[in-house]
Formats: structure tokens, C-alpha cells, sequence
């Protein structure tokens, strides 16, 4: 088809030209000098997006699954137990990984749509009178059904409570997205990758660990070797990697954080908060319903309900087929009853409204009787009355 896809899934997100040309280069010698200087200069670069000057970034050729299991092998020992959070595909996801390493988890099933309460948080570990919970396993943005979780309200909860476990924070789909402070609040070990809010193909899984993270990895003993922190801080502290990683992934990187940093992040999750409740807006005028809680609705992605006997896989066939727009799948239980709308990265407010009406198309021929236009006006009009700071209204 002729003019751009329009990849509008909740990652893997649009990767600016900026970054495609900032890859598209021969590889260089990851022995050698130049690459040297360009890792050294990104591990210290990330620490902005972050917001860290006291954790350690680390980047893994993997995706963020592998990031999960980085986060859990280096920290905890078979048998240690660990206290998750299921509010959707991906925390359950990350719970599951626990499992596989020989952790006990004490899972704490949400109804798909909610967000982590600081409130539970802290009933659960104020129980733990022996303080046998080693880390608590958070989510920051939920993409199964766009809920997000106040990872500072979670953090202020474990302090109340007095205990002393390690906060894991899967923020994937959130860093670079909406705001993220691994210092103010305390975590240990964020996990993320390279493909949504980063703006880069899939293929980096990334962490950012504190000292307390740090201190864990020597005890913990559960068997790890590609994803073992220790060879790959000592490498990376003379801008290496204990094995090949991937360079032009890295080159490409490096773009995006500069991106990021010269739009300002606050810039950047103020247009996220922006182009969301645009999308709630057109939403609510097709008369569907967003799934995630009011008070919880992710910044990132909008997860809608279809009316009952609409199947969301097939809306998705029409909207790839006809209009070239690939639209989120629903996950676990949610396959087929639920479709999700990306509203991340390298997006503008044309491509939000050309979005919604590709959508409004594909409803449509599904047999979802939205008037055209109903949802791009409900958006326009937000966006007409709420320019973005700095731009002419
Ligand atoms: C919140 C969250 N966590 C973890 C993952 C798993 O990441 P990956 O598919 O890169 O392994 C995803 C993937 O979409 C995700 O959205």
C-alpha cells in the first residue's frame, strides 16, 4: 500500500527517521575505540531518562522479557519469596518468570482493569512480620489493558510498612512515556527495553539498578550467566560488553535519547497526557468504554470494549487489510473482547486523528454503528482547545 503504515499498537512504536538514519551506518568494531566512546556516553545518558544520578543502567541485546529475567536472576535465590502483582497479561507475565526461577510467589489477582493499590502494598507486607518477602514486583504501565500504577504511592506504602524488600519496577511500556523517578521513589531495579517509548526497534532489553540491587546480586545465588550484571558493569566501566552486543542498535539510542531530551520530558509526557485523553474523548462519542478504572487510564495506550458478539481480532484484520492500520490485539482473557489503541512515541495530533478514523472505518464495517467523525471531532475539539505549551494555539 502507497503512504505509511500506520503501526498503532502499544509498541513496538514508530521509529523516527531520525533513528533509522542514526542506524543506518556499516557496524563498527565493538573492541574498538569508537565504540568505546559511544557506549560509555549512552549508559550516562540513559540515567536522565530515568531520572537517576544514584542507579546503574545496564542494556542486554534481548527484549524486555529478558530484561524481567535479568531483574529477578541477579537479585533473588530459588526458594526466596516475592510478592506480584496480577492486574493484567504482562504482571502476570513477570510473575510467571518468578515462577520459572524457583521463587515463591504470593500473587495478588486485580481485576484486569485496576491498578496496583499502595493500599494492598502495604496490608501484605505489614504482615510479613518475618520479613520474608524479598521484592515486591510492580508495574508501571500495564499495555495488556492501559492501566498505569503510582509507583511513588507504591513506594510510600513499603516505607509505612516499614519492610525491606526490593521494589522491581516493570516500567516497559512507560519510561520515556510518562514520567518515571527511580531516584525520588526509591526503586531497585527498573525494567524496560528498547521498542516503545524509546523509539527503537525491538531488540535492547534494559535495567536500571540501585545500590541496594547491587548489594542482593552477592547473595543471591540462583544460576545466571548471560544476563549476570557483574561481567557486564565490569565491561561496560571501559565501554565494552562482556559479549557482542548491538551496535547499531546503541548508535540508534543514542538519537533517541537526545530526541527525547531536546523536546524536554516533561514536553514529552505532557503530549502523552494530551494525545490519551484525546482518544478517551473519541471513545466515549462511539458510546464504547474504555477498560481500565477512571483514576487508573494509562497515558500510553487505550484498551476499549467491543459491544458483545464484535470480535476484536477480526476488527483488527479489517483495519491491517483496508486501511493499513495495525491496531492492539486483546491479550489472556481479554483475546477478542478488547482492542487496543498505541498512543506512544513518535506521534503527532494528525496521526492520533488519522488513527481514530481508520478505527471509526474498521468499527464500521464490523458492524459497530459509531457515526463517522464522531470520535475525530470529540478528539479535535480537545486538541483545538488545549494546544500543547509552546506551540500557537
Ligand atoms: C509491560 C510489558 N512488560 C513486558 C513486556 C515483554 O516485553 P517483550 O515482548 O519485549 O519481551 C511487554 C511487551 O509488550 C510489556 O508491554
Amino acid at each position: 500500500m502507497p503512504g505509511r503504515h500506520f503501526l498503532q499498537i502499544p509498541g513496538p512504536s514508530n521509529v523516527p527517521l531520525r533513528v533509522l538514519k542514526a542506524m543506518d551506518r556499516p557496524v563498527i568494531n565493538h573492541r574498538g575505540l569508537e565504540f568505546a566512546g559511544i557506549a560509555k556516553a549512552l549508559l550516562d545518558k540513559l540515567k536522565a531518562v530515568f531520572k537517576t544520578e544514584t542507579g546503574t543502567p545496564l542494556i542486554f541485546p534481548s527484549s524486555g522479557t529478558g530484561a524481567w529475567e535479568s531483574s529477578l536472576v541477579n537479585t533473588l535465590s530459588p526458594g526466596d519469596k516475592v510478592l506480584a502483582f496480577e492486574i493484567g497479561e504482562f504482571s502476570a507475565g513477570y510473575a510467571r518468570a518468578a515462577r520459572s526461577q524457583g521463587l515463591e510467589v504470593e500473587a495478588v489477582e486485580l481485576d484486569w482493569g485496576a491498578t496496583i493499590p499502595p493500599e494492598v502494598v502495604y496490608e501484605r507486607l505489614a504482615a510479613d512480620t518475618g520479613q520474608a518477602i524479598r521484592a515486591v514486583l510492580t508495574i508501571h504501565n500495564e499495555t495488556s489493558t492501559g492501566v498505569s500504577t503510582d509507583i511513588g504511592a507504591i513506594r510510600e506504602a513499603m516505607d509505612r510498612a516499614g519492610h525491606p524488600a526490593l521494589l522491581l519496577v516493570d516500567t516497559v511500556s512507560g519510561l520515556g512515556c510518562l514520567d518515571f523517578r527511580f531516584d525520588e521513589w526509591g526503586v531497585d531495579v527498573a525494567v524496560t527495553c528498547s521498542q516503545k517509548g524509546l523509539l527503537l526497534p525491538p531488540g535492547l532489553g534494559i535495567l536500571c539498578v540501585s545500590a541496594k540491587a547491587l548489594r542482593a546480586r552477592e547473595r543471591a545465588t540462583t544460576p545466571r550467566h548471560y544476563f549476570d550484571w557483574g561481567p557486564m558493569m565490569a565491561k561496560n566501566a571501559e565501554g565494552y560488553f562482556p559479549y557482542t552486543p548491538a551496535t547499531n542498535l546503541l548508535q540508534g539510542l543514542g538519537e533517541a535519547l537526545d530526541m527525547l531530551s531536546e523536546e524536554g520530558l516533561e514536553h514529552v509526557f505532557a503530549r502523552h497526557a494530551r494525545m490519551a485523553e484525546g482518544v478517551r474523548r473519541a471513545v466515549a462519542a462511539w458510546g464504547l468504554e474504555v477498560l481500565a478504572q477512571p483514576g487508573a487510564r494509562s497515558n500510553v495506550l487505550t484498551t476499549v470494549k467491543l459491544p458483545e458478539g464484535v470480535d476484536g481480532d477480526a476488527l483488527l484484520v479489517e483495519s491491517e487489510t483496508h486501511w493499513d492500520l495495525s491496531l492492539g490485539n486483546g491479550l489472556g482473557p481479554l483475546k477478542g473482547r478488547v482492542f487496543r489503541i498505541g498512543h506512544l512515541g513518535d506521534i503527532n495530533d494528525l496521526e492520533v486523528l488519522a488513527t481514530l478514523a481508520g478505527t471509526e472505518l474498521a468499527l464500521r464495517r464490523m458492524g459497530v454503528k459509531v457515526d463517522f467523525g464522531a470520535g475525530v471531532a470529540a478528539c479535535q475539539q480537545w486538541f483545538y482547545a488545549n494546544p500543547l505549551p509552546g506551540r500557537v494555539g
